[in-house]
């Protein structure tokens, strides 16, 4: 045994052998959501704890479709090795479609297709974080960031996110305070708590970074999913050069089709092409080769249309659930996107126990804390709503109000402590 490193490893039960791991390893939490989401497979169980689009709103017709044109058309050269980059028409797309929505100037050569958007988090801490080096990210965060990041083994400074956006206030103290190399941010929607960020807050988190050499990683899973339609600017316009954008098709596509992309200036790109190429030479060239199909061959923006609509509706019907159920004392936020509230309980309430709680009356709900890089959240709780029909949203809803009731109000009407 190698007596130099700390004991991190995993045993097999049946030899009894013991595999000794890097340490990066210890450092790493497991997703919590995975773990919850094989309690939820039971089919009895009402789940608010995962994070899946609506799979009503899978075009299934319309990618079988695609995907039997390109098979037909190019099938030896869509299942052939492909270049690192990405297909290019998609990238030219992407390019295109951040022009139209955002008026924003993208070139092609800047955008690199990966698996999911999620692999561009890897590839950023690959090539920007050493071990012990500074990284902030919003408070709190998503938590696939936070897993991500943690492999590269980074200092993590939390800076509040409020319902504008995250505090410059602190964002200046913590890049005054240590040389960041990234801060982490979700602008749109975000997840886990729905908060978008409102203009203003974008400039003047640009303005405390634009004096740093702190990049900001703009991850935009759900620009496309805002339910008025509006896309807000982008943190590119205002840090042109000190700004990678993380973009996704897994929610307005398919997530099974595993595309994201990043969108990088000249300078960073080529290291990303290094890392990516080493990872795993490029990304799944039949499934970009059919979003290309079906985005050129569909109308996409009537296909969102739809996505924003049905996640307004449910969203719309988990949050009068809410107000008429829950106690006072429960606060949650007021998505104008995405797919998630955040629920704050009374202080002193714990989220594990109504998490507990709710399983046995069969709702399942995520406690917040896992998105707390300082373990705290812990009266916090974050409930998908675009998984859920109307019926399903209202039961479970109830369902939970009562474990709340039950958990965090001492007396009828009456908080154990103040709202947070
Ligand atoms: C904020 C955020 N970023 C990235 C991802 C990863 O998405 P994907 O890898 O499917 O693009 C998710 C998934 O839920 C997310 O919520």
């Amino acid at each position: 045994m190698n007596k130099q490193k700390p004991v991190t490893g995993g045993l097999n039960p049946a030899s009894g052998r013991h595999y000794m791991f890097a340490s990066r390893m210890a450092k790493t939490p497991r997703s919590f959501i995975r773990e919850i989401l094989k309690v939820t497979a039971n089919p009895e169980i009402i789940s608010f704890a995962g994070g899946l689009p609506n799979p009503a709103l899978i075009d299934v017709d319309g990618i079988r479709k695609a995907a039997a044109a390109v098979l037909e058309q190019e099938g030896r050269n869509v299942l052939q090795y492909s270049t690192t980059e990405g297909y290019l028409p998609l990238r030219q797309y992407i390019a295109d479609r951040y022009k139209k929505r955002l008026g924003l100037s993208v070139s092609p050569d800047e955008i690199l297709i990966t698996n999911g958007s999620q692999q561009c988090l890897d590839l950023i801490g690959k090539i920007f974080i050493d071990a012990g080096d500074h990284v902030s990210i919003e408070r709190p965060g998503y938590l696939g960031a936070i897993q991500a990041f943690s492999l590269y083994e980074p200092v993590f400074h939390p800076v509040v996110l409020h319902e504008d956006g995250p505090d410059p206030g602190v964002l200046g103290q913590v890049v005054d305070t240590w040389p960041v190399r990234l801060f982490y941010g979700v602008p749109n929607s975000q997840n886990p708590s729905g908060i978008t960020y409102t203009v203003k807050r974008r400039r003047e988190i640009a303005s405390v970074l634009k004096k740093t050499d702190t990049l900001f990683i703009e991850d935009d899973a759900y620009g496309e999913l805002n339910f008025g339609g509006e896309s807000l600017p982008s943190m590119r316009e205002f840090l042109p050069d000190q700004t990678i954008i993380t973009g996704s098709f897994s929610k307005i596509l398919a997530p099974g089709m595993r595309l994201g992309w990043v969108v990088a200036p000249a300078g960073i790109m080529e290291s990303i092409i290094v890392a990516k190429q080493a990872s795993d030479l490029h990304s799944n060239y039949l499934s970009q080769r059919i979003a290309y199909e079906y985005l050129t061959r569909q109308d996409i923006d009537e296909h969102i249309r739809k996505i924003r609509t049905a996640y307004k509706n449910q969203c719309d019907c988990m949050i009068q659930a809410m107000a008429e159920t829950f106690p006072e004392s429960v606060t949650y936020t007021r998505p104008q996107g995405g797919m998630f509230i955040w629920i704050s309980l009374p202080v002193g309430c714990s989220s594990m126990d109504v998490f507990e709680n709710a399983l046995e009356k069969n709702v399942a709900v995520l406690p917040g804390s896992p998105f707390y890089i300082d373990g705290s959240g812990t009266n916090t709780l974050r409930l998908n709503f675009s998984n859920s029909t109307d019926e399903k949203i209202i039961t479970g809803i109830g369902r939970l109000a009562k474990v709340i009731k039950s958990l965090c109000v001492s007396s009828p009407g009456r908080s154990i402590s103040n709202r947070t």
